[in-house]
């Protein structure tokens, strides 16, 4: 069923915009055009929207139209909205053009360089939230924009969030949106390296989104990735497990007797990943949505 996110009855650039509402998309390659997926009605398409809708399919985006829209939505003016879509032109990923992402039914912010969140991510925050007790202490670590901690934060059970990122556009863009969705503290620095002591033992939850593509892939992966994020939030070394190993040997001195670790893998990593939660002293599950593409690799402290 398509979740209307907003209804636009407003004339904006000279043209009315109707209906714009976001649909389940089947998920799209990592950093594929059109991984925001609304659908626009417009009321009278002038030549200028239909100009920018073919400039934009010429440059290869799926979902032209949408995308046209929602430029059209996030311009100030039409000098910002010629900006904004050269730099879609040019490849830039939708949601760093735009400013934002749509992830769990949240508007996340982003600065251009930061990671963009997936919607797979949100097997990551279902399986959290599905173990969280009310009130519970979080740390996201690898958090990036903050998504999942914001998104923790929006179920409403008033968690405790401490979130870490190594990079300091990331860091910003994270505690804006940790700040909207609830509040939290967000250190900079090397995953566990900047949290207080005091955790330790105490963490009901950790998430980690790490890493994980191996450094031979990153040329595979398509230009806007590629190009406009960041290697530190993709490249995962050799065999794309590095950052989850360094996660998962930590994790039992920081988790609370029966606490979990949640991190995010692909369907082929999944078996050493598994080992390396073993390794850790954590017992492990494998969570898998076909529907969003995403694997989750989550494990237990024992009590
Ligand atoms: C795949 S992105 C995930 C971002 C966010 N959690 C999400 O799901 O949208 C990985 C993030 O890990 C961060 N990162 C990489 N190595 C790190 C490290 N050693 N310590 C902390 N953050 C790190 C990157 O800066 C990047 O923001």
């Amino acid at each position: 069923m398509p979740r209307f996110a907003e209804e636009l009855r407003q004339r904006r650039h000279g043209y009315w915009l109707v209906h714009l509402r976001t649909v389940p998309r089947p998920a799209p390659a990592p950093g594929a055009c059109g991984k925001i997926g609304a659908v626009m009605t417009v009321a009278s398409q002038p030549p200028e929207l239909a100009g920018i809708v073919a400039r934009l399919r010429a440059a290869g985006c799926v979902f032209a139209e949408d995308e046209a829209g929602l430029l059209v939505e996030a311009a100030g003016t039409p000098a910002e909205l010629a900006a904004m879509v050269d730099r879609r032109i040019a490849g830039h990923p939708l949601e760093q053009v735009l400013g934002w992402a749509e992830f769990a039914g949240l508007r996340i912010l982003l600065e251009p360089g930061v990671f963009v969140p997936r919607r797979r991510t949100e097997l990551l925050v279902r399986e959290a939230a599905a173990v969280a007790p009310p009130g519970a202490l979080v740390v996201d670590l690898c958090c990036g924009s903050g998504a999942i901690g914001a998104a923790l934060l929006a179920t409403g059970d008033r968690i405790e969030l401490h979130a870490v990122d190594i990079d300091p556009a990331a860091v910003r863009c994270a505690r804006r949106n940790i700040a909207a969705a609830g509040g939290g503290q967000v250190y900079p620095g090397d995953l566990y390296a900047p949290l207080p002591t005091t955790l330790q033992g105490q963490v009901d939850v950790v998430v980690a989104n790490v890493p994980y593509v191996p450094t031979e892939a990153i040329d595979t992966l398509p230009p806007e990735a590629r190009e406009h994020e960041p290697p530190l939030a993709l490249d995962g070394g050799p065999d794309g497990l590095e950052v989850l190993r360094r996660v998962t040997t930590q994790a039992a001195r920081w988790l609370a007797p029966g606490g979990h670790l949640f991190v995010e893998t692909s369907s082929g990593q999944v078996g050493q990943a598994v080992d390396a939660f073993e390794r850790g002293g954590l017992v492990p599950r494998v969570a898998r949505s076909a529907e969003l593409g995403a694997t989750v690799v989550a494990g237990r402290r024992p009590v």
